[in-house]
């Protein structure tokens, strides 16, 4: 019997959970992208791309699918597709699993304002003009346009369109990756004395919290917004660990 598994997507654990999950023969796996990427990365699975219209509008595609498990591998700030995700599985008694990545917590020597949004970050950075490093992908980019005064490095997969409507701003495309050694000389190449991040979790971005660390800079850090309360596991292991289990539970084995 093949079951049938949505993954909501768009970030590198997405895919790897697909691959993972590919790789049993009765798991048929389909993934789910906002299609906000232009050139989003291949993903090595069946994939469908744009919104569902709302909760409302994922509950009738679980049904029309037949989709026997939901999972939730969207970025943490990605809190409107989640919340959608957790009520469209009530409405429709499809069960949920989410993939939750733990954040960064702060240690010695970090110099973490916490704020609450992008437009509480612009406000942080205070009246006096600074170099600041913008790591928060282009979709919110446009909130320091509050904050014309700064110097502004924003980097981003695809291109900040249309480009910030402040006197100072450099563009850098990249995917990351990004180790800390590249990122402390990104840091040091363009004078940065503030970074605005979100708190992302996970190793592939940190290289610019403990770069800012070595070289004290302070990080004006995004905290994530509050997410449904549903089954979840830490890490792309763990959850496929938790599927195989759902769907071969020790009793059915029959051994
Ligand atoms: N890789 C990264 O670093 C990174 C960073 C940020 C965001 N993202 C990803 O980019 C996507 C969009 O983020 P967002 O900030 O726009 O999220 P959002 O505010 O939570 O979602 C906005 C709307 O976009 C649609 N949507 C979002 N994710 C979708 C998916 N996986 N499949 C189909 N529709 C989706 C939904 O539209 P409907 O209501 O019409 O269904 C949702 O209501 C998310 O999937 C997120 O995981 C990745």
């Amino acid at each position: 019997m093949t079951h049938r598994i949505l993954i909501l997507g768009g970030t590198t654990e997405a895919r790897q959970l697909a691959g993972k999950l590919t790789r049993r023969a009765d798991f048929s796996v389909t993934l789910s992208l906002a299609g906000r990427t232009e050139s989003p990365v291949a993903q090595g699975v069946p994939v469908r791309v744009g919104g569902f219209g709302g909760a409302d509008g994922m509950a009738a595609y679980l049904e029309q699918e037949h989709i026997q498990l939901l999972i939730d591998a969207t970025h943490p700030y990605a809190a409107r597709i989640s919340a959608n995700a957790a009520e469209a599985a009530r409405q429709t008694g499809v069960p949920i699993f989410a993939l939750r990545r733990p954040g960064w917590e702060s240690v010695v020597g970090d110099r973490w304002t916490l704020v609450d949004s992008v437009a509480e970050a612009a406000r942080a950075l205070g009246t006096a003009p600074r170099r600041v490093f913008l790591a928060i992908g282009r979709q919110e980019a446009d909130a320091f346009e509050t904050a014309p005064q700064h110097r502004y490095l924003i980097r981003s997969v695809d291109p900040v369109e249309p480009k910030l409507a402040v006197p100072e701003a450099v563009y850098l495309l990249a995917r990351g990756p990004f180790p800390e050694a590249d990122e402390r000389a990104l840091l040091e190449k363009h004078g940065i004395d503030a970074v605005v991040s979100k708190n992302s979790g996970g190793e592939a971005t940190y290289g610019k919290i403990a770069a800012a660390r070595a070289l004290g800079i302070e990080v004006i850090m995004v905290r994530r917004p509050p997410l449904p309360d549903v089954p979840s596991a830490e890490t792309v292991d763990q959850l496929a660990a938790k599927i195989d289990h759902f769907f071969d539970p020790v009793a059915e084995r029959g051994v």
